[in-house]
């Protein structure tokens, strides 16, 4: 294993981390899950993303049994707020009610006294920026919370965050987690250039697409049987936006050039995003523990120019560019 500093602070992070989105606490079994979690630390991965929201807050549960008994300080344990934890109107949100109660859950789930990231899992329009940071900042204080950052914020969301945290005195976010991968590139236009100046790492999720861009989905055909795209707790719906022939054959093409390389699809696609500088870990997600040591082996690869352009000729116009796509919702869900 790689690892990298996350954004410009002194913390070091494992350049491909794991990620229980969907899978613990709903598509797989907990045997499967804890399976897919020791694989990973047999591969080197010290750091695991999850959020209070996943599975209705129980993916921090079983994330939480499954790392019981390594020691903490090998581990960089990442959660999130924002997305609705219970049926109430403060269940959800940025307030400073909703943090300090959420943080409290997501600790007691992981069994453990502090997270090395918190992460605003959205923009809150509904919030004073400044209540957010400040609560943020009061977590850094308590210890409860040692690094602070966002996910899916815009660019001038991610700025202004900064400008407040500058002029307060405020600890400073140092992640952003968006979507990144070969076919959706919407943070290089506006985030990716405002990150680097300021010294804020992407951690970035959904690398291989949720599965895409192994190319196991072959245009015209039913899905593979328990794969994400037949899932119907979740999965299917959020894999959606990829399963159209247009881009499942373009991503069929792509097979030449990671059998040239000797990379499977999915090493190819983990690799794409580590050539990024300004990634400082691609998040994989797994319901198997042989595809973390697959997807695993994209560590420390290199890309040259010459493999970066075929990529993009074959898939062309099946990239996604658009930073207006960064979006929060309007009104708190
Ligand atoms: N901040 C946010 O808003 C946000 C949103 C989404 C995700 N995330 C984070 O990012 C993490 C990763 O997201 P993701 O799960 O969508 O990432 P991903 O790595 O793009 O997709 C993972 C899925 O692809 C399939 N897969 C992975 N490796 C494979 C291989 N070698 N061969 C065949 N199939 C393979 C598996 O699904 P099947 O076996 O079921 O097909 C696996 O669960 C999440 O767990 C979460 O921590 C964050």
């Amino acid at each position: 294993m790689e690892f990298r500093h996350l954004g410009r602070s002194g913390l070091m992070v494992s350049e491909i981390s794991y990620g229980n989105w969907l899978t613990h606490g709903s598509q797989v079994e907990e045997d499967a899950a804890k399976q897919c979690v020791q694989a990973a630390l047999d591969e080197g991965i010290t750091t695991f993303d999850t959020a209070d929201v996943y599975a209705g807050t129980k993916a921090e549960e079983v994330l939480g049994r499954a790392l019981k008994g390594v020691r903490r300080e090998s581990l960089e344990i990442f959660t999130k707020v924002y997305w609705p934890t219970g049926k109430g109107p403060n269940d959800r949100g940025l307030s400073r009610k909703h943090i300090t109660e959420s943080i409290h859950g997501s600790l007691r789930r992981l069994q453990t006294d502090y997270v090395d990231l918190y992460q605003a899992h959205r923009f809150d329009y509904e919030t004073p920026l400044e209540e957010t940071l400040k609560t943020f900042d009061d977590l850094v204080r308590q210890g409860k919370v040692l690094y602070v950052g966002v996910s899916e914020w815009s660019a001038p969301q991610i700025a202004e965050a900064l400008k407040i945290a500058d002029q307060m005195g405020f600890d400073r976010i140092v992640s952003n987690q968006p979507q990144y991968s070969m076919l959706w590139r919407i943070i290089e236009g506006e985030i990716v250039p405002l990150c680097e100046r300021e010294g804020v790492g992407q951690i970035v999720w959904s690398p291989i697409a949720q599965g895409v861009l192994t190319g196991k989905y072959l245009p015209g055909q039913a899905p593979p049987e328990g794969s994400r795209a037949t899932d119907k707790a979740g999965g299917a719906d959020t894999i959606a936006r990829f399963m159209n022939d247009d881009v499942l054959t373009k991503v069929q093409e792509l097979k030449p050039i990671a059998a040239d390389l000797g990379l499977s699809m999915a090493q190819l696609a983990v690799a794409w995003v580590l050539q990024n500088p300004n990634v400082s870990s691609a998040i994989v997600g797994a319901s198997r523990p042989e595809q973390v040591r697959d997807n695993v082996k994209a560590a420390g690869v290199k890309l040259d120019a010459d493999v970066m352009k075929r990529i993009d000729d074959v898939l062309g116009s099946v990239v996604e560019r658009d930073p207006a796509k960064t979006v929060s919702p309007k009104q708190r869900p």
